[in-house]
């Protein structure tokens, strides 16, 4: 079901941080993140939790369609998100298929994008207010040391499924080698535009104890802010291999 949907949601799962680690290592190693805070004494688990009105700062990372960490020479295959409490309205989750952005291209696009790479780099998704703070460049250095930018193909071949799709995102990927910058800018847009067209969306309203599982080698996801509540969720992370 997993590589047949791309995404795949149980409801009422009442899983505590240990039965969510081991539900996520059933599928591999989980990645411990490099930069947000784990769960205390589970380092396997990402906290993700708003301020009781609403949003928090870190909600403002993911309400941009990415991938999850394409910065990393090994992104990861999968995340399992349990959703702990849940707003009343809003605070909703989509998630995009790039097996059908990519065959939704015409023959000669998909053509001239194959065999092209493009660098990902953590940089890439610092909002305008971060860059602004004197701290930044000290900051920047410490990510690029830990993170350095890496490169991956534009189309990439599902190392499970063997069918290719796109594997760029708005968050992380900062241009496409090889092209002039202006053709890389209008390149990226128009491709971001293309794979975001709702046609290629599923939209997952939230309930307490539902569970998102999706596969990140062939899905980008955006994580709604219209909330004015609490929202809670925990998430691992199952390891993956270099793209090809
Ligand atoms: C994420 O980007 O992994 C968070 C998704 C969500 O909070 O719905």
């Amino acid at each position: 079901a997993f590589l047949d949907h791309l995404v795949i949601f149980f409801r009422d799962q009442a899983l505590t941080p240990e039965q969510q680690i081991a539900f996520g290592e059933r599928f591999g190693a989980l990645h411990i993140h490099p930069f947000i805070p784990n769960l205390e004494n589970h380092p396997q688990i990402i906290r993700l939790e708003s301020a009781d009105s609403g949003p928090g700062q870190m909600a403002y990372q993911s309400n941009t369609w990415h991938t999850d960490l394409t910065y990393e020479a090994e992104p990861p295959m999968a995340s399992i998100l349990h959703g702990l409490e849940i707003p009343e309205a809003g605070g909703d989750t989509m998630w995009n298929n790039l097996y059908a952005a990519y065959e939704g291209l015409s023959a000669p696009m998909r053509e001239f994008l194959d065999g092209l790479t493009a660098v990902h780099n953590i940089v890439s998704s610092m909002p305008a207010d971060f860059m602004e703070q004197s701290w930044a460049p000290k900051q920047l250095q410490r990510l690029q040391e830990i993170t350095p930018p890496v490169e991956h193909p534009v189309i990439r071949t599902h190392p499970e499924t063997g069918r290719k799709c796109l594997f760029v995102n708005r968050n992380f990927t900062s241009h496409i080698a090889g092209l002039h910058r202006k053709e890389s800018d209008a390149l990226l847009a128009f491709l971001y535009e293309h794979a975001e067209q709702p046609e290629f969306v599923v939209r997952f309203k939230w309930r307490k104890n539902s569970l998102a599982m999706w596969d990140n080698r062939c899905t980008q996801h955006y994580a709604l802010v219209d909330y004015r509540s609490k929202r809670t969720m925990h998430r691992v992370t199952v390891c993956g291999d270099r793209p090809y």
